[in-house]
């Protein structure tokens, strides 16, 4: 049953968590370590996967553009919603194509899973589902599995308080399931999987396929640099130390710079992506950050622990410490 599996990806959510930066770039495209949010989630998709159905409402042009343009190793359809269906609805929406059995994914999660040993771990289990968990101490922004000794899920609880969490395990954004769990989708409704679909699917075998590898999603800006951290500090070795073409600067490793860069008397890094055209100001520092395409930062600035968005201009003599700055939008 290995060929022609499909992956459902979900990536139609605002991200106002992310605002103002996901006014002009939806957080999936966000750029860390030389490619966005998106391709670094594809990359945990098991091999067996061939084609990827996006499940996209949110700047759908942006999202299409990008994938035309930079083509990922497998084809990538993009389905588009009118209006937001919610995780449940979309991925109904999304579910061309889709028979046997699926891969459901957030397209904001950044992690080291190896996403071919949870498939044979559910196939193994002969599962209706299993779901991607890891440890979180706080849980109460996640969804949350109670289990059994062999790791059956029998209690599922969005985001509990935490008197009410059964356990420390909490969905880490990807799952496998029998196709069947689409007929569980009330068609053209907006509907939680999470809160309205997954708990009455536990009547049937679904395991949690516990694991402790290195996992973040990019739902606010500590997140995404939490996850850049996590990506530069599990890229190999070779990959980390590679040169870094930025005349005229001190590049303090991990950095990752886009093509037509300036950066002439500045120090960049450690921990710093900078995209396409960005150019940074003699004297000024950038450090454990996220500089998007096109940005300007002035001369004599310190930009720390802070995104900047494309084309915004930081003005000369600025300290930024962990903010999210973007320019004015066009829409609201
Ligand atoms: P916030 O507005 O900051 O909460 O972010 P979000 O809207 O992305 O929500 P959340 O982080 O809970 O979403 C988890 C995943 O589901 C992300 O990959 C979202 O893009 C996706 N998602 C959320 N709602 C929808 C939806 O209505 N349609 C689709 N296609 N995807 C969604």
């Amino acid at each position: 049953m290995t060929a022609g599996l499909k992956a459902i990806v979900l990536v139609g959510g605002f991200g106002t968590r992310l605002r103002p930066i996901t006014y002009h770039t939806p957080k999936h495209l966000i750029p860390i370590a030389g490619k966005p949010v998106l391709y670094h989630c594809f990359d945990a998709l098991p091999k067996a996967v061939t084609e990827i159905n996006l499940a996209c409402g949110y700047m759908v042009e942006e999202h299409s553009r990008y994938i035309r343009e930079h083509p990922y190793r497998i084809p990538v359809k993009v389905i588009t919603e009118e209006k937001p269906l919610l995780t449940g609805g979309a991925m109904l929406n999304a579910s061309e194509g889709v028979s046997g059995e699926f891969v459901l994914m957030n397209g904001d999660v950044i992690c080291g899973l190896d996403g071919d040993e949870m498939l044979e771990y559910h196939r193994r289990k002969k599962a209706y589902g299993t779901m991607f968990l890891v440890e979180q101490q706080d849980v109460t922004t996640y969804g949350v599995a109670g289990m059994d000794a062999e790791d059956r899920i029998e209690e599922f609880v969005e985001k509990p308080a935490p008197e009410d969490a059964p356990s420390h395990w909490i969905n880490a954004g990807m799952s496998v399931w029998n196709a069947d769990v689409i007929n569980a989708v009330p068609a053209g409704t907006p509907i939680s999987f999470e809160r309205e679909i997954m708990p009455k699917l536990l009547t049937k075998p679904v395991y949690g396929f516990k694991s402790k590898t290195w996992w973040e999603d990019v739902g606010t800006p500590e997140r995404v640099l939490h996850a850049q951290r996590l990506i530069f500090d599990n890229l190999p070795q070779k990959q980390r130390e590679t040169h870094v073409h930025l005349p005229g600067a001190k590049a303090a490793m991990p950095v990752c710079v886009g093509g037509g860069c300036s950066a002439e008397g500045s120090r960049i890094g450690p921990y710093v992506t900078l995209g396409n055209g960005v150019k940074i100001g003699k004297g000024s520092i950038i450090e454990d950050s996220i500089i998007m395409d096109g940005a300007e930062i002035g001369e004599d600035s310190i930009v720390v622990r802070s995104i900047v968005g494309d084309k915004t201009i930081i003005p000369n003599r600025s300290r930024i410490e962990g903010k999210c700055i973007a320019r004015e939008p066009e829409r609201y």
